[in-house]
């Protein structure tokens, strides 16, 4: 005997409880399946226990998908504001830490609960620890086997996030779902994840546990943040930010002179003339950094006895330090995924297949990925409300 509901939400992340709940306010009977054994795992750990959930400078620039303007939609009709109004309403304490980055001020645990309310005052049915053997569409009806269950209804929600941190219960359950009614996946790749780099580049290796604000490019990209130096690569907001932009084969630039310019050394020359290179460095760089670098171009002497051209050189190669990393740390630590369901068959409006009616994708299964600082949460609570308001 199976159970009967309006509309079947495959994943309690942010974005399935957000539909859910959307939905189920709205008089909708939802029922809402995880195989992992609590809802919102991926809310509790991010922004280190405090959930950064959203960001005041929500814009479609900082997104990437394959279509460009297939988040204007939902972004522009649940926005920021939006979920802070609901964060308000349950006096959940927040900050703007930097960059418009919404921070809550004691734990994540505050949204988790918060949506977990909201879905109770839509009467939703939540089911933990339930593995989906099996999801058949006919007669117009989505039947799902769950944990021993069998249960159906006229719409389908896919909401089972991306690959990225496997042990927290991500799978690429959502392509595969996807692909089997039809859809079209964007080639997932790791996003906002560590890049790792190739024994030549030492250099970096030894300065394992230094951060130097810098500017980080990778085609026309380009961020303005703090870089972390590991001991298998880079790390920090820079390098996590331009790693969505990273192909395999590409070369990052990373200007360790932000604001200063190539021209800077020559401009030096002549105001600090018997300062060395390392001095000079020093002055704007962690020291441990100024004397890698400083190594590196291996001007002896002070600046005066430098020829302008060589300290144009150095200009040029510390504003655009040129290097090409053997690969990211992957899935495993990735904060998202670049890439899944195509964006192509699915409405920007309602986020419902064209081709499939009754089936919607939302979160991060579908092609749509922010940037690091709160874009990607609201990318989840939007296009989970977008398809709420629909179901
Ligand atoms: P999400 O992955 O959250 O939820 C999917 C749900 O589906 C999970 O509950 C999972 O168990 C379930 N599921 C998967 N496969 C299934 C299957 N086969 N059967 C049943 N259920 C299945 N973003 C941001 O904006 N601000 C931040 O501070 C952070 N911080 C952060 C830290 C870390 C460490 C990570 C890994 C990620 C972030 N993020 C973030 C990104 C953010 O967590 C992410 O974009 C959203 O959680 C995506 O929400 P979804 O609901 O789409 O997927």
């Amino acid at each position: 005997m199976s159970e009967h509901f309006d509309a079947i939400v495959l994943g309690a992340g942010g974005a399935g409880l957000m539909c859910a709940a959307t939905a189920g306010q709205r008089g909708r009977r939802v029922l809402v399946i995880d195989h992992a054994d609590a809802p919102g795992k991926k809310i509790l750990i991010s922004g280190g226990g405090r959930c950064n959930f959203t960001n005041l400078g929500v814009a479609p620039d900082r997104y990437l998908s394959r279509n460009p303007h297939f988040m204007k939609s939902a972004l522009g009709r649940y926005t920021a504001k939006d979920f802070l109004a609901l964060v308000d309403r349950y006096a959940i304490a927040w900050h703007e830490k930097t960059l418009g980055q919404l921070f809550c001020d004691g734990s994540a645990r505050q949204i988790v609960a918060m949506l977990l309310d909201q879905c109770d005052a839509g009467a939703v049915t939540l089911r933990v620890s339930a593995p989906i053997t099996d999801v058949v569409h006919s007669d117009g009806r989505y039947r799902v086997t769950h944990g021993g269950r069998v249960a159906e209804a006229p719409a389908l929600v896919i909401a089972t996030g991306g690959p990225s941190i496997p042990k927290m219960g991500a799978s690429g359950f959502a392509y595969d779902l996807a692909r089997r009614f039809g859809l079209k996946v964007v080639e997932p790749r790791p996003a906002l994840v560590p890049l790792t780099l190739p024994g030549e580049e030492a250099l970096f290796r030894d300065l394992s546990g230094v951060s130097a604000p810098v500017i980080a490019r990778c085609g026309k990209a380009a961020f303005a943040e703090a870089a972390l130096f590991t001991h298998r690569g880079l790390s920090g907001p820079a390098i996590l930010q331009i790693s969505s932009y990273w192909y395999p084969g590409q070369p990052i630039g990373i200007d360790f002179l932000p604001g200063h310019g190539a021209d800077w050394l020559v401009a030096m020359k002549r105001e600090k003339p018997r300062m060395s290179l390392r001095q000079l460095l020093g002055g704007v760089l962690p020291d441990r950094l100024a004397a890698a670098l400083a190594g590196r171009l291996t001007l002896e002497g002070g600046l005066a006895d430098q020829k302008d051209r060589a300290l144009a050189d150095a200009g040029r190669q510390l504003s655009d330090w040129r290097f090409v990393p053997n690969g990211s740390e992957g899935f495993a630590k990735a904060e998202v995924t670049v890439g899944g369901i195509d964006t192509a068959g699915l409405s920007s409006k309602t986020m419902e297949a064209r081709k499939v009616p009754g089936l919607y994708g939302v979160g991060e299964a579908v092609d749509v990925t922010g940037w690091l600082g709160g874009y990607n949460f609201q990318w989840a609570w939007a296009s989970g409300w977008a398809a709420g308001q629909a179901l």
